[in-house]
């Protein structure tokens, strides 16, 4: 297939079809297709496509100055902002670090942690250990502590030596245990590892709270949570969560790590933080992690150029400000439920449909190629991605998971995770197109 498209990015012999504009859950290319966004992009237009307050507000901040160095000014639009995510976080954080998006928030997690210990006179604390089938990230040092074997094995001579754990999924125990008699032995590894790299050299623990693409809408108990915060604090080991896609929302909460009662000492957030508007991330510390910096040199050595410009703040802190006028964090909560319903209704009895999970507007499927022994398809029967593909032709857009869902290489699951403003006809008409995708590619 010819391609004359000079931008350099996924397939390059493929035609990407042009699109042409959006607005709430729909977007139109430029052959007048209508497209039915259960994808928010990949989890991001999370208050939906074209809000008037938001495009508005980088328009009269970009007049009054669109750019100054973080470091020689602050701006009214990035200290509103950081007052605003605070005010959504749990109660222990106390400043934020602005960025440009996920992988720079993960970067700097690893980085804030070990200057934390440095601040702390803990010099030997470096590694950061983190979960198998998770993500983190598209960096050298953000790959290296995800969990996502097909992203990372090209760049493998890069990769940084970090330890990584068994995540925790209880639909696929990788312990073979069942949760009511677990004793979450998944947890537990954690201080094994520890243990076994030496916790003076260990910085943090990251994880996504509940999964992302790798293994879509995967929430750990309660009780998992709180053994992992109790065994970072026993070892002076920071507890980072992972929010860049659940956090602002997603799940139904403000932040995932809300479900679960603990505070976790840093928050990468990201994607819905900037809804589709601006490019932003950032991280979002506690007063501990603060009050070491403080007591200690009282510099942080690290920014990045374009870091909480603000324009960007402006737009960000509008979408923030359209989520909360609106309640659309509660409308996940709800619609999320909803949608779940429906879909278990419509798909719950299919034979190769394994698992229907979710919280919030973040929900999975996983695919099964036998539903009592839960064994995956083979990868090139590639079910997951010709999923995909027959929803996007017939004008639904959902999130293709990377395969892996089952054991890091294969297992196949959609992601669906659309705008919180999608209505309840919406969600009738993606659960028939998805149903009928499933029904055909399965066959
Ligand atoms: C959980 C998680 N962390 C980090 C990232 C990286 O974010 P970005 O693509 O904005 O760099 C992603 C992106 O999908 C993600 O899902």
């Amino acid at each position: 297939m010819k391609n004359s498209q000079k931008v350099f990015v996924g397939n390059v012999n493929k035609e990407y079809p042009t699109v042409d504009r959006a607005e709430g859950v729909h977007l139109w290319d430029t052959d007048g297709k209508k497209y039915l966004d259960c994808a928010a992009g990949v989890a991001v237009a999370n208050i939906g496509h074209g809000v008037r307050e938001v495009l508005d507000a980088i328009y009269e901040q970009g007049k009054r100055v669109s750019y100054v160095y973080g470091a020689t000014f602050t701006s009214e639009a990035r200290e509103r902002l950081a007052e605003q995510i605070i005010a959504l976080a749990p109660r222990n954080m106390e400043k934020v670090f602005f960025c440009s998006g996920g992988s720079e928030a993960l970067e700097s997690v690893i980085k804030i942690a070990r200057q934390y210990h440095l601040e702390s006179g803990r010099p030997g604390k470096y590694k950061v250990i983190s979960r198998w089938q998770s993500y983190h990230g598209n960096t050298l040092a953000t790959l290296s502590i995800g969990g996502r074997p097909s992203w990372r094995e090209k760049y493998d001579p890069y990769m940084f030596g970090m330890p990584h754990i068994t995540p925790c999924n209880c639909y696929r125990c990788p312990h073979r245990l069942s949760p009511d008699s677990c004793g979450y032995a998944c947890a537990d590894e954690l201080e094994r590892v520890i243990k076994y790299e030496g916790a003076d050299t260990v910085s943090a623990f990251v994880l996504e709270a509940i999964t992302g693409t790798t293994a879509p809408a995967v929430a750990p108990p309660v009780g998992y949570m709180k053994r992992l915060r109790e065994i970072c604090d026993k070892h002076d080991v920071l507890f980072c969560v992972d929010e860049v896609i659940t956090g602002l929302g997603r799940t139904g909460k403000n932040f995932a790590i809300d479900h679960f009662g603990v505070e976790p000492d840093l928050i990468a957030a990201a994607k819905g933080l900037g809804g589709g508007y601006v490019p932003i991330g950032a991280v979002i510390a506690s007063r501990k992690v603060v009050e070491a910096f403080r007591k200690g040199s009282g510099n942080l050595m690290h920014s990045f150029t374009y870091a909480g410009n603000p324009v960007v703040c402006a737009g960000a802190s509008a979408a923030i400000k359209y989520l909360t006028d609106h309640r659309l964090v509660e409308a996940s909560a709800a619609k999320g439920e909803f949608f779940l319903a429906l879909l278990r209704e419509k798909l719950g009895d299919h034979p190769n449909v394994g698992d229907i999970r979710g919280k919030g507007l973040l929900i999975g499927l996983e695919y099964v190629r036998d539903k009592e022994s839960r064994a995956p398809f083979p990868a090139d029967r590639q079910i997951g991605g010709r999923i995909a593909n027959h929803c996007f032709e017939k004008g639904l857009l959902v999130v293709f998971a990377v395969p892996g869902s089952a054991d890091g290489i294969l297992g196949d699951a959609t992601q669906i995770s659309p705008p919180f403003t999608i209505g309840e006809a919406d969600m009738r008409e993606a659960a028939d197109i998805l149903a009928d995708a499933v029904r055909a590619v399965c066959a």
